[in-house]
C-alpha cells in the first residue's frame, strides 16, 4: 500500500496532519513567499474579529525559558477588509483555509461567521473561546461550560460548514468545556491555546510587555498540551488538533500517539519558517521506518504504563 499522509477533519481532507497556527503567519501572504502554501494541509489565519484592532501597544512579546510570552491583543484587520484584502490571495492558494474567529460579545461572533459562510473558499471556522489577551471575551467565553456550548449553538447556526472549537488550557476541566462545545455542535477540537503568564526583568523590577499578563507558547507547554490532547481524545470521539510547543517530526509524532488527527505549529514557525516543509519530509520517512501507511495508524497509540 501507498504512503499516504492525509487526513479528515469533520470530513474535510486534508492533504497532510500539518498546518500554521492561527496568529503565527498573519493570513499566510509572507509565508506563501517562502514556500508554496501548498504544502500545508491547511492555513489557519490570524483571529478575525467584528472591526479592525490594533490589538496592545509593544513591547507585546517576551522570551521565556522554553518558549515567548505574547499579549498581542487580536491586532487584525476586521471582517470587512479580511473580505475585501485578503480572501482573493487565500482563494488562489491549493491548501484548506481555516478562518479562526475571534470577538467581545456572542453577538460579534456570529456576524463575522455569517459573513465567512458567504464565502467559498472557506473550508473551516476555528472558534477563538480561548485567547488570554483581551480584557472581555475570548478566554472568558471558552472557561464557562454554558457559554462555550452557547457560542457553538450560536455559530452552528449560521455558518453551514465544520467549526473547530479552540479550547483554553486555562481551565480546571478541559473535558468539560470539550463537552460543553461537542453538546453545543463543534465538529472538531484544537487543543490548547495559550497558558496565561508573566514576565518579569529582576534588574527594572518591570513586566516585559505592555499588557502585564500574557500567553505562553513554545517547548515549555508541550507536556501540557499532550495530556490535554490526551484527555480530550479519551472523552470524544471527535477529531482533534493538537498544538503546543512543535518544533520537530517528533514532536508531532507525540500528539498524534495521545490522540491528535493533525496538529498546528505556531512559536516554532518565528525560529524556522520552513519548518512544515522539513516536517512533512520526515514525517514520510519515519512513517516508512515505522511499517505505518498511513496517519491513522499512529491516532492515539499511545502506550501507558
Ligand atoms: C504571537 C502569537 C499570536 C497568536 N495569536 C493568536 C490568535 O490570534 N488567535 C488564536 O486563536 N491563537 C493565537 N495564538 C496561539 C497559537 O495559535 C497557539 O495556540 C499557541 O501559540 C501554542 O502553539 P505553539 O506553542 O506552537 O506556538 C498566538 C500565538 C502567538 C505566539
Amino acid at each position: 500500500m501507498k504512503l499516504d499522509l492525509k487526513v479528515k477533519i469533520a470530513g474535510v481532507e486534508l492533504a497532510n496532519p500539518l498546518m500554521t497556527a492561527s496568529g503565527c503567519c498573519g493570513y499566510g501572504e509572507e509565508l506563501a513567499d517562502i514556500f508554496p502554501l501548498s504544502k500545508l494541509g491547511a492555513l489557519v489565519s490570524k483571529s478575525i474579529t467584528l472591526n479592525p484592532r490594533l490589538g496592545h501597544p509593544p513591547p507585546r512579546t517576551a522570551e521565556t525559558t522554553s518558549g515567548m510570552l505574547n499579549a498581542i491583543g487580536l491586532a487584525n484587520v476586521g471582517i470587512d477588509k479580511f473580505v475585501t484584502d485578503k480572501i482573493p490571495f487565500l482563494k488562489k492558494q491549493k491548501t484548506k483555509i481555516i478562518v479562526n474567529v475571534a470577538g467581545s460579545k456572542l453577538e460579534e461572533y456570529v456576524e463575522v461567521c455569517s459573513r465567512l459562510n458567504d464565502i467559498e473558499c472557506v473550508d473551516m471556522i476555528e472558534l477563538n473561546i480561548s485567547c488570554p489577551n483581551v480584557d472581555e471575551g475570548g478566554m472568558e467565553f471558552g472557561a464557562d461550560p454554558i457559554m462555550t456550548e452557547k457560542s457553538l449553538k450560536a455559530v452552528k447556526k449560521v455558518f453551514n460548514r465544520p467549526v473547530i472549537a479552540k479550547l483554553s488550557p486555562n481551565v480546571t476541566s478541559i473535558v468539560q468545556i470539550a463537552k460543553a462545545a461537542e453538546q453545543g455542535g463543534a465538529d472538531a477540537f484544537s487543543v490548547i491555546n495559550t497558558l496565561l503568564g508573566m514576565v518579569v526583568d529582576a534588574e527594572t523590577w518591570h513586566t516585559k510587555i505592555t499588557n502585564n499578563k500574557g500567553g505562553l507558547s513554545g517547548p515549555a507547554i508541550k507536556p501540557v498540551a499532550l495530556q490535554m490532547v490526551h484527555a480530550v481524545y479519551s472523552n470524544s470521539s471527535l477529531p482533534i488538533i493538537g498544538i503546543g510547543g512543535i518544533r520537530s517530526t517528533s514532536d508531532v509524532i507525540e500528539f498524534l500517539l495521545c490522540g491528535a488527527t493533525a496538529v498546528q505549529i505556531g512559536t516554532g514557525l518565528f525560529i524556522d519558517p520552513m519548518l512544515i516543509v522539513k516536517i512533512e519530509k520526515e514525517l514520510k520517512q519515519y512513517m516508512k521506518r515505522k511499517k505505518c501507511n498511513s496517519i491513522y495508524d499512529l491516532i492515539g497509540k499511545v502506550r501507558k504504563y
